[in-house]
């Protein structure tokens, strides 16, 4: 759409829960003029702190460290607000603050990486050496998704070192240390994850493994309400996640890791479990879901499995229960189909989650069917849907008998979904006889 570079509206700035409006914002406002006012209506943030504006999920400005490396092209001096970039019909665009001291941090983070103390050492040195470059960082995603993205990613990994459990008399069972190094490995390049920190342009310090011995402690201050399950030091400074269960014999199921991993992402911005932290986070949940229904639509297999099958999330994305009534004969038709089920999944998980900070659900489902919207219409240039050599929905004569076979559970799967489905219905069948 195009709106007309003239009209004003008011930009409302939420920082730390506090928000301030600022009027006569325009198309035309540049995101350095847009960085200026955030930075005058709020006294309390100091200087050192790097600021990030997010429209709609989005980065729309940025400020860069003095020292830092420019890379060309100086977004600030770009518009805000692109003219194709809708303000809501309120007139009020939230824009949200994020400041964070990352960049410094990271840099320290770096010169503290020659202390040997530090386990994995040779590691983080293998990491850094351009021969790792062809190494890939996990193979549990297939030969597509090896590496995290090449800017917008998790700096560190750091598991707890099998010492770490002390004289704990269960650590007898507990999985190794190198098992929860290849599972913060396989949630760094979850191409679900990997998506939410390219299109955020987030970069987190270190994802690390939250200490059980540490998470008995956080237990003990439950009523506090803080996370239970992570943490988010200094807004993606530092993420940690709890791997283990409680009586560390295993890890928590896969699924589980990534909605923790996601929730602490949203602290990036909000620090409160409040409804502006429940939508952002409603919404990673809803692109997360969505990029691996992509990925599962255009057929895309690793040792004959789906990624929505190795993330643990095919029931989020096509219950066995949904009885789409929309013929997925078309494209988009299955698509939407798919999207309604992952919006209904997230809000009831969303439900669950913010009935413990006794917030209804209802507050965010507007946020999270609009986005769900925009994503769709967002990603339907992007490949994926083709990569795996398989048009969504396009309906041939071979296929038209799977579809028929099929039958009513599989309304809303592709071709190769129901292909897959049949196979299996099949092999079941003959293993009863
Ligand atoms: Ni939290």
């Amino acid at each position: 759409m195009n709106n007309d570079i003239t009209t004003t509206f008011t930009v409302k700035f939420s920082y730390k829960g506090k928000s301030i409006s600022v009027e006569n914002i325009s198309y035309e406002t540049t995101a350095s003029d847009l960085l200026s006012k955030a930075r005058s209506s709020y006294q309390e943030i100091d200087d050192d702190i790097i600021l990030r504006l997010i429209f709609k999920g989005k980065t729309i400005a940025q400020e860069t460290v003095n020292d830092a490396p420019t890379n060309g092209d100086d977004m600030n001096e770009q518009l805000a607000f692109s003219s194709n970039i809708k303000i809501p019909k309120s007139g009020i665009a939230k824009v949200i603050i994020m400041g964070s001291t990352t960049s410094s941090g990271i840099q320290q983070l770096n010169s503290l990486k020659s202390d040997p103390l530090m386990r994995g050492f040779d590691e983080e040195k293998m990491l850094n050496s351009k021969a790792k470059k062809n190494k890939p960082l996990s193979t549990y995603w297939g030969t597509k998704y090896t590496q995290q993205h090449k800017q917008y990613k998790f700096c560190k990994l750091q598991e707890c070192t099998d010492a770490s459990f002390g004289s704990r008399t269960d650590r007898i069972n507990a999985p190794h240390a190198f098992e929860a190094r290849r599972l913060l490995e396989c949630l760094a390049t979850d191409p679900g994850i990997i998506s939410l920190l390219v299109k955020r342009q987030l970069v987190v310090g270190t994802l690390g493994e939250m200490d059980p011995i540490d998470d008995r402690l956080m237990q003990s201050k439950a009523s506090e309400g803080a996370c239970l399950l992570g943490y988010n030091t200094n807004h993606g400074l530092r993420i940690d996640i709890k791997l283990r269960t409680d009586d560390l014999s295993s890890f928590r199921p896969y699924k589980e890791l990534v909605s923790t991993l996601i929730h602490e992402l949203s602290h990036n911005w909000c620090s409160e479990h409040d409804v502006l932290f429940w939508t952002n986070y409603g919404q990673m949940r809803v692109e997360y879901l969505y990029k691996h229904a992509r990925l599962m639509e255009g057929g895309i297999f690793v040792g004959g499995k789906r990624t929505a099958e190795l993330a643990g999330v095919v029931d989020m994305i096509s219950p066995p229960s949904a009885s789409s009534v929309s013929s997925p004969s078309s494209a988009s038709s299955s698509l939407d189909s798919v999207m309604n089920n992952i919006c209904q999944s997230i809000t009831q998980e969303c439900a669950r989650e913010m009935a413990q900070h006794h917030l209804p659900v209802q507050l965010i489902v507007p946020g999270i069917l609009s986005f769900s919207k925009e994503l769709m219409a967002e990603t339907e240039k992007e490949e994926d849907t083709q990569t795996g050599g398989y048009k969504l929905g396009t309906v041939d004569n071979k296929s038209n008998t799977t579809q028929q076979q099929g039958g009513d559970d599989t309304a809303g799967m592709s071709m190769r979904e129901r292909a897959l489905v049949a196979a299996e219905k099949r092999a079941r069948e003959q293993k009863k006889e």
